[in-house]
């Protein structure tokens, strides 16, 4: 009973996909074309990624649906029909806005993404949890990338669908976005599935930053080998990527990625201004954990070494603070 369920859900999905897909290159279409197209994303990679347009209009997809004789009740359960409180009458969650199917690894379109043509908000609206979607466990682009991943043993996590899709389009072909929230452990592991390492590459303003150490620490956690860029000027890879050019970017990103230790590091000591004797014990004692977490003794050893040299202390003083076993005050 459950799985006819999410059958029903899963092909009211791919209907609502390919519906929005196809209004793409309709008349009603033509300002969500020009808007990808001004964001450098061609035609063939809105095939790829069956990107569509919800147009302006409250009952789209719901006349559609209806015509197709899918049922109401799966339809509000899919999340892309909603009921008025007021009236109860049914009506289309998209509207006005370009349409990112979410694939499945297993390319199931489970749920759609969608963003609006201007500077309105929200930005960015998906489809709610349902019993086929969770955010939690699926990764956007993660079906296109999936033997681009498994063959470089390598994955770039960004934030953006659009990073995501410029990226593959330009030929980096191994990359995923994490789905707007915070990046989980599940998600690690599904990556986990795929390769041992992750390159996050978010986006290079603050808030992206802070993302990027939360994803690392989750990512270091599920043992993957976490590498992190830093795009300079605040860019996000989308933008970066148009500004230099696919060879660049990697060069870029092969000339300045640091291990996820490194990074906590850095930004630990780029948060505090000055550094007195006790900021650089608080930021050993920060950095143990990940440290001592490490299997290899070589490992341990690395960034011992770069923390001694980062803080400016000598290497057997810090290393005798992270074997220092810590007695709680009674
Ligand atoms: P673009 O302007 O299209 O390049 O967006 P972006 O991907 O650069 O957006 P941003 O860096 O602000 O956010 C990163 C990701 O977070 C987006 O791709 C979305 O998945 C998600 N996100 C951003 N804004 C919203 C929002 O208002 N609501 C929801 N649900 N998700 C959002
Ligand atoms: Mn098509
Ligand atoms: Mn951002
Ligand atoms: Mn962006
Ligand atoms: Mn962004």
């Amino acid at each position: 009973k459950d799985g006819d369920s999410q059958k029903v859900i899963l092909d009211i999905n791919k209907k609502a996909a390919l519906f929005y897909h196809e209004i793409l290159k309709k008349p009603e279409g033509e300002k969500a074309l020009s808007y990808l197209k001004a964001r450098g994303i061609t035609e063939e990679t809105m095939e790829i990624f069956k990107l569509g347009y919800a147009p302006d209009n409250w009952e789209s997809l719901k006349s559609f649906m209806l015509a197709n004789d899918m049922p109401i009740d799966y339809l509000l359960k899919s999340g892309l029909l909603r009921k008025s409180e007021k009236t109860g009458n049914y009506f289309d969650l998209f509207r006005q806005r370009i349409i990112f199917p979410i694939f499945k690894y297993n390319g199931d379109i489970v749920a759609l993404g969608g963003r609006v043509l201007d500077d309105s908000l929200p930005k960015y609206l998906n489809s709610p949890e349902t019993e086929i979607f969770s955010k939690r466990n699926n990764l956007y682009g993660l079906f296109q990338a999936k033997d681009a991943i498994r063959e470089a043993n390598e994955v770039l996590l960004v934030e953006g669908y659009v990073d995501c899709i410029k990226l593959y389009q330009a030929g980096i072909k191994n990359v995923v976005a994490s789905l707007g929230t915070a990046f989980t452990p599940e998600q690690a592991r599904l990556l986990a599935r795929y390769a041992e390492k992750v390159l996050i590459l978010y986006d290079g303003d603050e808030a992206g930053q802070k993302s990027a150490l939360k994803a690392g620490e989750i990512l270091h956690a599920e043992k993957l080998q976490v590498y992190v860029v830093l795009l300079p000027g605040g860019k996000d890879p989308d933008e970066y990527i148009d500004l230099v050019g696919k060879e660049d970017f990697l060069t870029f990103i092969q000339n300045n990625k640091i291990s996820y230790i490194e990074f906590k590091i850095d930004r630990y000591i780029k948060n505090r201004n000055a550094l007195y004797l006790e900021d650089k014990i608080k930021i050993i004692n920060s950095i143990k954990p990940d440290i001592s977490g490490l299997e290899s003794e070589i490992a341990r050893d690395y960034y011992i070494k770069i923390l001694a040299q980062k803080l400016q202390l000598e290497e057997n003083l810090v290393y005798r603070e992270l074997n220092r076993t810590y007695r709680p005050k009674t």
